[in-house]
């Protein structure tokens, strides 16, 4: 560091990741159109989920490798966008980062989910009834527990807890997805599911929501257009062609033949067995050169979908000072959500970037170089 102006600026290496997530989301709640008062304490609970990693230098490497960003930052934000009325912001956190064990790691998540149940006095009664298939003695699998929290206006946020099926050994997720489903009374609702290659997460809506999902996440590696059009199960929302135009307007190809789409069904009811919702994710930052690239798809799309782009803009703006051609990822997903009674939304999952930022990707640059 040579003292330059530029190194003053916020980045990678600078400060410690709570000032760095906590000065990113006072940004974006800014951008959100969030009060001083909700900003504050969204900021302070942020710090407190994190807990001791908050006080982590970022000239230091992350201390694990966590599953939840390309970076291993151990949060994530979004924007979820509406049909006229601002998008809303949501943040994601593995209170558990830095534990030296994948079961310490679930204990802080379990532990962090407790403390704000009692903090806005909501039950964790569906949490508990599935704990034990979540968090055996020695879990395994890419991550144990994330914690994400609508932003309310009103200092209250709505809480979703993200807990992994491969817990207990990938064989073992679908079986692992079949019964927490059971147990929460969607005795039909595995069946429903369309054909998929693993179930990377299962999540449940705690604390303020009119009607609780369960979300059960789908892998599906090599998807087309096409059979991307054909995977709702839900029987209402966007149909095949809109889906099918959401992955080739944000994927810019008819085949996700790199990472994999992920789709996310929700059940609510427990009657017809059917969904109420469903999401489709589309990794946006592995089919695209750069940010610029991102952006200009997202703004096309949420422009399609009678959504102000403007907020996303301004959102790249809140994280970070690199130009959005410099590197890919601060866009890391688009998603297209469909959930019964509501308007479609568009997502955009925003990366912090605290530890690293990802180069523009090599394949596509050699190309535009004639290589
Ligand atoms: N980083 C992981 C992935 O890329 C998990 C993840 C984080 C994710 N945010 C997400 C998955 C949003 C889907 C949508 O898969």
């Amino acid at each position: 560091m040579t003292g330059l102006p530029s190194d003053t600026s916020p980045g990678p290496g600078c400060g410690t990741l709570g000032a760095f997530t906590r000065a990113q989301l006072v940004r974006l709640c800014d951008v959100a159109g969030l009060s001083a008062a909700d900003t504050e304490t969204y900021a302070h609970t942020l710090i407190e989920a994190l807990g001791p990693a908050a006080e982590r230098s970022l000239a230091l490497p992350p201390p694990g490798r966590t599953f939840l960003s390309d970076d291993h930052t151990p949060v994530e934000y979004s924007l979820s966008f509406s049909p006229g009325r601002a998008p809303a912001l949501r943040v994601l956190v593995e209170p558990g980062f830095g534990a030296d064990t994948r079961a310490e790691n679930g204990r802080i998540g379990l532990d962090v989910v407790r403390a704000m149940a009692r903090r806005w006095d909501f039950s964790t009664e569906r949490l508990d009834e599935i704990e034990d298939l979540f968090f055996p003695a020695k879990p395994k699998g890419p991550l144990a527990l994330w914690i994400a929290l609508e932003l309310l206006p009103g200092g209250v946020p709505k809480v979703k807890v993200y807990l992994n099926p491969a817990a207990s050994g990938a064989k073992r997720s679908a079986k692992t997805v079949r019964k927490a489903l059971r147990r929460l009374g969607h005795t039909r609702a595995y069946g429903a599911l369309p054909k998929a290659d693993g179930h990377p997460f299962l999540a449940l809506d705690l604390g303020r929501w009119e009607t609780p999902r369960v979300k059960v996440y789908a892998r599906h590696p090599g998807l087309s257009a096409t059979e991307a059009g054909g995977l709702s199960r839900t029987g209402s929302g966007p149909g095949p062609a809109e889906i099918q135009e959401f992955l080739r307007a944000t994927a810019a190809t008819d085949d996700l033949d790199r990472r994999p789409g992920l789709t996310c069904h929700s059940f609510t009811e427990t009657e017809t067995g059917r969904p109420s919702g469903f999401t489709l994710h589309i990794p946006v930052r592995d089919y695209a050169r750069d940010d610029r690239e991102v952006l200009d798809r997202a703004v096309d799309v949420l422009r399609g979908h009678g959504m102000d782009p403007a907020p996303l803009i301004r959102s790249l703006s809140a994280l970070t000072t690199r130009r959005p051609k410099d590197g890919v990822g601060l866009i890391a997903y688009l998603a297209l959500a469909h959930q019964q009674g509501h308007p479609p939304r568009v997502t955009a999952y925003l990366s912090s970037e605290a530890y690293a930022v990802t180069p523009p990707t090599k394949l596509a640059r050699r190309a535009a170089a004639g290589v």
